[in-house]
């Protein structure tokens, strides 16, 4: 009976939408069936997407860690190919959008970039430390940054490249401290990045401060220094948010941890 009533759909379907659209449709169908089956088992996977979704619209906030469930779905999304499909995406999308805008000659035109999980990659450190399910060690974590082997985010860097070409100005904005301020220029340079026109470090002054406080702060200094921010990207709503975001934000993947 339920076969039957499946197929007067699909053909009412057909018949209704023409063929380009059947197999849209059955495809929908196919997804669905087998995953949340007549068995009625949730499937890990699926509820993983669904969190991971939640994540990335900044729904699901203030998170500690990934739910251990999901470790191995993260874990298979940040080594594969899907991460690297996301990421492709959304920097094209910001070149795009940097292509169609009239750029001042002036040399005053700007786009911020957050570094880590945006131009730098921590990926190394997190696949061997659960894939942001276990809690944030923070003495484990800038042991890692000190090494200065984060590798680029392949497709960022060649959105980088092509604003270089373009004559905008590089303003990276971090939330790594003074500290780190040598081994992160020397960690950009040796994966790609030559040339900025400021890197903002995490000062003393802005410690117990947010980041979306510390962000707009130097965004606005930015600004007050005549430069147009023609677009901001990063891995975190809190590299987006607050005020002097830049004409566009476009946001990059992270399902790993959360910076408030
Ligand atoms: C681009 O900017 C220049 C200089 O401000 C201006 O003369 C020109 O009309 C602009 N072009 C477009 C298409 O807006
Ligand atoms: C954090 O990592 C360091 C270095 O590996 C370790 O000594 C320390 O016990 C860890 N702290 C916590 C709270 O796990």
């Amino acid at each position: 009976m339920r076969m039957l009533a499946f197929f007067i759909v699909a053909s009412l379907v057909a018949n209704a939408y023409g063929e380009s659209y059947y197999p849209l449709i059955t495809n929908q169908i196919h997804l669905i069936r087998p995953k949340s089956g007549s068995s009625g088992s949730p499937l890990t996977g699926l509820s993983c997407l669904s969190w991971r979704f939640g994540v990335e619209t900044n729904n699901i906030v203030n998170w500690k860690t990934v739910p251990l469930t999901c470790e191995d779905y993260v874990g298979h999304y940040m080594l594969g190919s899907q991460y690297r499909k996301d990421s492709k995406t959304i920097n094209k999308e910001a070149f795009f959008h940097a292509q169609s805008l009239n750029l001042s000659k002036n040399g005053k035109d700007a786009w911020v970039f957050d570094i880590d999980e945006t131009t730098l990659s921590n990926l190394p450190y997190y696949a061997e430390n659960g894939f942001g399910s276990v809690p944030y060690n923070a003495t484990k974590f800038n042991a890692w940054v000190s090494t200065g082997s984060a590798p680029a985010l392949p497709e960022s860097l060649k959105f980088y490249g092509k604003l270089v070409n373009l004559g905008v100005k590089i303003v990276f904005i971090t939330g790594r401290t003074e500290d780190q301020r040598d081994v992160t220029e020397a960690n950009l340079k040796a994966v790609g990045y030559h040339t900025w026109e400021r890197l903002v470090l995490k000062g003393s002054d802005y410690s117990g401060k947010s980041a979306v406080e510390y962000k707009s702060a130097q965004r606005k200094k930015v600004e007050e220094d005549g430069y147009r921010i023609i677009g901001n990207i990063g891995d975190q709503w809190s590299d987006l948010l607050g005020t002097n975001t830049g004409l566009r934000t476009f946001k990059l993947p992270d399902p790993m941890y959360y910076i408030g």
